[in-house]
């Protein structure tokens, strides 16, 4: 099962929803196994579809993770490299073993160890340093949270500039912005353990959410630097999440959905330029106990677009 946000507190979730009111509490049954299933092979189909319509040449899965959700035999079958991307060592690992194991006779793989977003690197640094200062713990957050406005991200490009006919951005997008704020939380949280001033400054929480607005429009405009004339993106997220309690051994319960991105629309990313092959959605429940909690439900949503740069103004 891929990792999403490890962010277990509902607040801070909050912290970075649309200002969209939650919907009202709703009542599911728990699903099967099977049925949580249906999420990695609505995903893998599309992914396989978005791949049909690609151009020969390389691919690329950004936040590959252990490629759960990707057929990456059928990737690899199609373009002449799939460049895999994590920041996550151990999830490249497990990949490469899975790699080694199938011993097909192309191999087209490629592993990058990378931060998409070349910003952990950077506020890492700047955090240290202001954790030197005598700050009071809301002064130091703010300025974490101003260092975070202010920079500027350094988003991966593989070494050689080559550009792609298929990018698979699946269940990353939203996430790019939690790798960068956990490490900036872990900094603080070493400097004043307990950090309740993460929960509760206003300051705070509307800086981190511009942050990760901003950091996620801007990767979609990196997107089509990667993207080789004609090329096909793949972009996935789980744009509406729910927290959800189990009343009885069959119901579920939640009090609301929040909104994980800029609006309730994945599509309000893209630009005027980008023409929409597909559109898709699905509710993906989750099963991972977490405090009171039985697990989660994703709103999911999927978009197969070609970025057009030749429209581009
Ligand atoms: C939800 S998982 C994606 C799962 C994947 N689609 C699969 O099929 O298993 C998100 C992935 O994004 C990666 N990630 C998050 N932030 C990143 C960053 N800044 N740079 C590179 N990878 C990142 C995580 O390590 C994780 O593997």
């Amino acid at each position: 099962m891929p990792r999403l946000s490890s962010t277990v507190p509902v607040d801070l979730l909050v912290a970075n929803r649309s200002r969209e009111k939650p919907s009202p509490r709703f009542h599911w049954p728990i699903p099967t196994k099977a049925v949580g299933d249906t999420h990695n092979l609505s995903t893998a189909r599309l992914v396989a579809e978005a791949a049909q319509a690609a151009e020969p040449g390389r691919a690329t899965v950004l936040g590959c993770g252990t490629c759960t959700e990707i057929p990456i035999r059928l990737l690899n079958q199609k373009f002449t490299r799939v460049d895999l991307v994590d920041i996550d060592a151990r999830s490249l690992d497990i990949v490469k073993s899975q790699c080694l194991r199938w011993a097909d006779p192309q191999d087209s793989y490629v592993f990058h160890r990378a931060d998409l977003t070349g910003l952990i690197a950077q506020i890492r640094l700047r955090a240290q340093e202001l954790a030197s200062e005598e700050l009071e713990p809301v002064h130091y957050l703010r300025a974490l949270g101003e260092s975070l406005e202010s920079a500027s991200p350094q988003f991966w490009t593989p070494s050689d500039g080559a550009k792609y006919s298929l990018i698979v951005c699946a269940t990353v997008l939203t996430q790019l912005q939690a790798s960068v704020r956990e490490m900036v939380e872990s900094v603080f949280l070493n400097r004043f353990p307990g950090g309740s001033a993460l929960f509760s400054d206003a300051v705070w929480r509307q800086r981190i959410w511009s942050f990760a607005r901003n950091l996620e429009d801007a990767f979609i405009g990196h997107l089509d630097s990667l993207t080789a004339p004609g090329g096909i993106v793949f972009l996935s997220d789980t744009v509406h999440v729910s927290w959800l309690t189990a009343v009885d051994d069959r119901t579920l319960t939640s009090e609301g959905s929040w909104i994980a991105t800029r609006t309730s629309s994945i599509a309000d990313y893209l630009r005027p330029w980008h023409e929409v092959l597909k559109a898709d959605q699905w509710d993906w429940f989750r099963e991972a106990k977490e405090g009171p909690y039985w697990g989660r439900l994703y709103g999911v949503q999927v978009i197969l677009y070609r970025p057009s740069r030749e429209w581009a103004p």
